[in-house]
């Protein structure tokens, strides 16, 4: 059975006061909500603060970074690497189409920032996604799947989890259908394994996230503008924990 997840991915978001407050008070409305596992992507500057606050008691919330450097330390000024994370975060989000867009962050430098997590003993969370839509985008992601973990062992799989997050869906007004994701999870499915978790991303709120979760293929979403609204996410969490109750 694999576990039902939601990422807050919070970007070059927040102020060191805003993620005091909005880690709190996601913490406090989480707490009672089971049945999935909650990871919070803050700016890596507020991760040792972070931890400290959520770390009270509550298992089914844990951190991740939003980014690492293939190598574990050097001369690499601004960097921060796997090794240097791993006590305080359990996660890396690693090949986000933004690193991509903007640091020029290409499918090799993904496939060893992969492996430099898994050295590390940290799960990554692996994006992949098509820019455009198109008949083809399935094969298309697959591909870039299978490049992106070229560099790891299939024993490592287990301790992946993939965000499918179609470009075109992320920070926009219309996520894809759920259809159109199940479709493309499917067929990203038969590259992992299968405890490994796929999750939606791409435009998912609290109006919409059942959609997703409603489908077996789909094992959770990873959100971006919507983890840092405290409310919205809180209620995300639920409705997440609601649909892939164990009857
Ligand atoms: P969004 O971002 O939820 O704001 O579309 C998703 C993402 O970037 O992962």
């Amino acid at each position: 059975m694999r576990r039902p997840l939601v990422i807050a991915n919070w970007k070059m978001y927040t102020s060191f006061s805003d993620a005091v407050v909005l880690s709190t008070a996601i913490r406090d409305g989480v707490e009672n909500i089971s049945g999935l596992e909650i990871i919070l992507c803050p700016p890596a500057v507020w991760l040792t603060e972070i931890v400290h606050i959520i770390h009270k008691n509550i298992n089914h919330l844990s951190l991740g970074a939003q980014n690492i450097h293939y190598m574990n330390e050097g001369e690499f000024t601004g960097e921060i690497s796997a090794p240097m994370i791993r006590d305080i975060a359990k996660y890396v989000i690693i090949g986000h189409s933004e690193r991509r867009k903007n640091f020029d962050e290409d499918l090799p430098i993904i496939s060893r920032k992969v492996a430099a997590a898994i050295d590390a003993s940290l799960s990554p969370i692996i994006c992949v996604g098509e820019k455009k839509q198109s008949q083809g985008s399935a094969s298309e992601v697959v591909k870039e799947l299978k490049e992106e973990i070229s560099d790891i062992k299939k024993e490592d799989y287990k301790n992946l989890i993939i965000a499918y997050e179609p470009v075109w869906a992320i920070g926009s007004e219309e996520p894809a259908t759920p259809e159109y994701a199940a479709r493309i999870i499917t067929a990203l499915r038969e590259v992992v394994h299968f405890e490994t978790p796929i999750l939606y991303g791409g435009s998912v709120d609290a109006a919409n996230v059942y959609k997703f979760v409603s489908r077996p293929e789909i094992d959770g979403v990873l959100v971006g503008r919507s983890g840092l609204k405290a409310k919205e996410f809180i209620k995300i969490c639920r409705i997440v924990a609601e649909y892939k109750k164990i009857v």
